[in-house]
């Protein structure tokens, strides 16, 4: 039995990206009153927990991840007010909203900032990372920004450099600086205290630079193509080992409120990934494990990943899956509209807390973006190599009317071409849709334990097919996916005793039972129970 404190352990969590999601106002940009108009969608989709993109004051350098203000509504998404109707509203749909945290960095027109660069000698100077140039002028060390160029931007008035790992509109905050830490610790119990129900918080690897900043090293695998910052390591940059007291902190913050759950963003290697757990669990309680975002979309590749994982977490640990986000190509696009509900599949009946991204569960494709239409800064600093964000926050497709029912004004990105079909109004009227197909397994997650919170077992099985069994205290399932376009039959002594359908990506078989071998289409999932024959 899971305790109530511990509801994010079972929970399907959404990301909701605020400005692609629902407006209400007709100024082509999502709004808070359009997430509240959708919040019956969400919760006849059955997700739990909400996840909002930042909705804070931002002059929107980066959509809203450069902060002018960490308590207060961007006059863009609406009020306080609004939000705080939001979080009520969605209470009474029994959805949890979690919060997107930046504490890495704020807005350069963030109060703060505007202090700390007013001089050196101001008691603000600390809260940002400044150093001198080197003897030539230069930056004080290699470091390079992900967006592009130097990570240090020189500030003339003063003559020092400030630290950006992101744009320069972007600078990082000093979290050597107790003051900082106090902030956003007072940050996190104002929304706390509002009902919010967590946070994810950005970038959280990045939070402790080196003492020294020391030079970063050359990375030795860069690839000609990729973009420039990988031509580094971030050896000095991230991950340093007091990073981990920093969210044991913020975690002691989380822990003095009932029920709420801290959720970090951490693109690493598994093995310092699972780190961020924190000692004895005092980390996050989610570090978002985006292994699914970049696997080679093969059974064996995808066997691989999901037994390292469970394999390396730590004792008590609780694993978390990843389909989507703001940040990467859609699902669809990169395992195609086929395997795009084997994806899904997978996703909801892996051992763990499962996020989605809006759109990918009526399988929204990464809508190409002509590059007048760029918005990504990201894009506009790297050309041409494909590191563009805008094509995975197209506005969310709800029917085949002007602006697909998103808003009644230009929207601030083209909608795919494909929207007057792929839209929810008709997925929704379509029993065998993949929105129909989310659906079904969030519902049967629900409904079976052995889903929840069963063991995972994977089983030995040929070419393109994933097998595993969930293990709950006295009954099992069985999950056969066929990763590959070729039909398979796998034999009876695979798959055991479980021989009833109780669903297949194709929501065509359910309740089939199977007599010897299972037969599987091509691109076809199938989730299996005991039939009471087998006993
Ligand atoms: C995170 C966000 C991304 C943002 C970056 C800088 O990776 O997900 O969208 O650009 O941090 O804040």
């Amino acid at each position: 039995m899971i305790h109530k404190k511990d509801w994010w352990r079972h929970a399907v969590f959404y990301q909701v990206y605020p400005r692609s999601f629902q407006d209400s106002n007709g100024d082509g940009v999502g709004d808070i009153k359009g997430i509240i108009e959708r919040l019956p969608y969400l919760r006849s989709l059955g997700v739990d927990a909400l996840w909002l993109s930042p909705i804070f004051p931002s002059p929107m350098a980066d959509f809203g991840y450069d902060i002018s203000d960490y308590t207060g509504i961007d006059p863009l998404f609406g009020t306080m007010d609004e939000f705080d109707a939001l979080v009520l509203a969605a209470r009474h749909s029994g959805l949890k909203i979690i919060l997107d945290l930046v504490p890495n960095h704020t807005s350069d027109q963030h109060p703060w900032f505007v202090e700390s660069r007013a001089s050196r000698d101001n008691p603000k100077r600390d809260w940002y990372i400044w150093r001198d140039g080197k003897p030539d002028g230069g930056p004080p060390n290699n470091w390079l920004s992900e967006f592009g160029g130097s990570a240090w931007q020189k500030d003339e008035a003063t003559g020092q450099y400030y630290y950006h790992a992101f744009l320069a509109q972007q600078p990082d905050l000093n979290w050597r600086n107790d003051a900082v830490r106090t902030a956003i610790h007072d940050v996190m119990r104002f929304w706390l205290g509002k009902g919010v129900d967590g946070f994810r918080v950005d970038v959280i690897w990045h939070l402790i630079k080196d003492a020294e900043f020391r030079d970063n090293p050359a990375n030795p695998h860069y690839v000609e193509g990729r973009p420039p910052h990988e031509k580094i390591l971030t050896q000095y940059s991230t991950d340093q080992p007091e990073v981990h007291g920093v969210i044991a902190e913020m975690r002691r913050v989380i822990d003095e409120f009932d029920e709420r759950v801290l959720i970090g963003e951490v693109y690493l290697p598994l093995h310092r990934l699972v780190t961020y757990y924190g000692n004895e669990l005092s980390g996050a309680q989610i570090p978002f494990n985006f292994m699914l975002l970049s696997a080679p979309w093969n059974a064996r590749s995808i066997e691989k990943i999901v037994t390292d994982y469970e394999s390396e977490l730590p004792v008590g640990a609780w694993p978390n899956w990843v389909l989507g986000n703001h940040d990467r190509p859609r699902v669809a696009s990169r395992v195609g509209k086929e395997q795009a509900r084997v994806a899904a599949m997978l996703l909801l009946t892996l051992r763990g807390t499962a996020t989605l991204y809006y759109g990918d569960e009526i399988g929204m494709q990464q809508v190409a973006i002509a590059p007048d239409q760029v918005r990504d800064p990201f894009e506009k600093n790297v050309p041409g190599i494909g590191v563009g964000r805008d094509g995975c926050r197209t506005p969310m497709q709800w029917d085949a009317t002007t602006s697909a029912g998103f808003s009644t004004a230009k929207p601030w990105l083209p909608l795919a071409d494909d929207y007057t079909h792929e839209n929810v109004a008709n997925l929704d009227a379509d029993s065998r849709s993949i929105l129909s197909l989310y659906k079904a397994l969030i519902a049967l997650r629900r409904e079976l334990p052995e889903l929840m919170a069963g063991a995972y077992q994977p089983v030995a099985a040929p070419g393109d097919i994933l097998l595993y069994r969930r293990e709950g205290a006295d009954a099992a399932i069985v999950i056969a996916l066929n990763l590959g376009t070729e039909p398979v039959s796998l034999a009876s002594s695979s798959i055991g005793f479980w021989r009833e359908i109780l669903l297949s990506t194709f929501l065509d078989r359910e309740g089939e039972e199977i007599q010897g071998a299972l037969d599987l289409r091509g691109n076809e999932g199938v989730i299996l129970g005991r039939s009471a024959q087998a006993g």
